[in-house]
């Protein structure tokens, strides 16, 4: 698809999953990249397919970034932000998920779980509102999760933290917007990934691939939008029922 104008846009969680495809689908719409993870490997053979396919004109920079380490997410980001001459939008993708049990023994995890998709997300949000109220105008997008709206047994904290990520970001919006700041609540269904050890994502229900999830969530990025979900067909249609769903529609 031809580009219209080059954004700089930034994705955590860039090494793997629908952080990697966002990644792939952006470029091909012709935005210049900051991509972030811990895996500086898979981020840098990323690049490299970026650059065979587009050019190595085609900006894309990269940063070992761990959004559990609170203290460092301010400064790291800061520092890419500067590397890509300023960013126009974050994509707040990094994300873990895990199969937790209560009074299984699995409450690390689901500390781990918090620290990561709320506190990470908040640190990753603190850092570009500051760098966006600077140049009076930014994006930030939050891959929350449909997770959001419906609870599912053995993912209590799972849901914990995508719920209150969904609710950080609608308050967000009422603080940032008149500052020329929008945001984008993007809840994806389920997509093909490795991000629950030992599940295979295919087999549950509307499961769609990571290039149709970049598709969409490229789409979506692009219209600016406050909320979306991903894939639209069928989630939207049956976002009434959320809360309400039976346990078959919502289970690992
Ligand atoms: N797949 C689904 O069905 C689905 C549904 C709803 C929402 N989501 C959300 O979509 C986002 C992406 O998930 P995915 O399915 O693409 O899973 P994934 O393939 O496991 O990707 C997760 C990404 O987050 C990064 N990450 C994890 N922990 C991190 C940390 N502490 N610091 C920095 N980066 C970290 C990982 O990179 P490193 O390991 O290299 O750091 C990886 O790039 C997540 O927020 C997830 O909750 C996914």
């Amino acid at each position: 698809m031809a580009y219209v104008e080059r954004s700089t846009v930034v994705i955590t969680g860039a090494s793997s999953g629908i952080g990697r495809a966002l990644a792939l689908e952006m470029a091909r719409r012709g935005h210049a990249l900051g991509l972030t993870a811990r895996r500086m490997p898979l981020l840098e053979r990323l690049r490299d397919e970026l650059h065979a396919a587009h050019g190595s004109d085609l900006p894309v920079e990269l940063t070992t970034l761990d959004v559990c380490q609170t203290d460092s997410v301010g400064p790291t980001l800061h520092a890419l932000f500067e590397r890509l001459g300023g960013v126009d939008t974050i994509v707040v993708n990094a994300g873990a998920n895990d199969i937790t049990h209560l009074g299984g023994g699995t409450l690390a995890k689901e500390i781990n779980l918090i620290q990561t998709n709320l506190i990470g997300a908040m640190a990753t949000i603190d850092a570009a509102a500051e760098h966006f109220l600077r140049r009076g105008k930014g994006h930030i997008v939050g891959i929350s999760s449909l997770a959001a709206l419906q609870p599912i047994a053995t993912q209590a904290a799972y849901c914990a933290s995508k719920a209150g990520f969904s609710m950080y970001l609608k308050a967000a919006r009422l603080e940032l917007r008149r500052h020329g700041i929008v945001i984008s609540d993007i809840l994806p269904g389920y997509i093909k990934t490795d991000i629950v050890d030992g599940v295979d994502i295919g087999k549950l229900p509307f499961a769609v691939s990571t290039e149709r999830a970049a598709r969409e969530l490229a789409d979506l990025i692009g219209k600016r939008v406050k909320f979306g979900v991903v894939p639209a067909f069928p989630w939207k249609l049956l976002l009434p029922l959320f809360g309400h769903l039976p346990e078959r529609f919502s289970r690992y």
